[in-house]
């Protein structure tokens, strides 16, 4: 069973951000199976800095839609105030998880955020992304 499943609820219906989610949802499932297999949380720091690589390119192709579409300078100011947000405590949990040797933290972490990604961060961001002009 796949810590995070992917539904077709999910699609924001841009074809790139949705491809991007999957890949998100995919690395992150990832780590959550190297976990399960007992690998030391200390061993995972490439699969986690992968989770950060996909998402950081998740987060500049949704900065570049909003300035492709003269989007307002608030909602560029929500995408990057979001990704400090994000990368700041997901740093935080996999320190925590190392520190702890417990990595529960860190993958209940990345499951709440893309609930609230897929949920609070793109209702917000479909006020400012026109889909029929990406
Ligand atoms: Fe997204």
């Amino acid at each position: 069973m796949m810590l995070i499943n992917w539904s077709d609820d999910d699609l924001v219906n841009f074809p790139i951000l949705d491809e991007q989610h999957r890949g998100i949802i995919s690395t992150i499932n990832t780590l959550d199976y190297f976990i399960k297999q007992d690998w030391p949380i200390t061993n995972l720091k490439p699969t986690v800095d992968t989770v950060i690589h996909n998402v950081k390119f998740h987060f500049k192709t949704e900065e570049t839609i909003l300035i492709k579409q003269n989007a307002p300078a608030i909602s560029l100011a929500i995408t990057r105030d979001y990704r400090m947000q994000f990368l700041n405590e997901l740093n935080k949990h996999f320190e925590d998880a190392v520190n702890m040797s417990d990595p529960k933290g860190l993958t209940d972490y990345l499951v709440n955020w893309w609930s609230g990604h897929k949920l609070e961060y793109h209702d917000k961001l479909s006020n400012y992304l026109n889909p029929d002009v990406a």
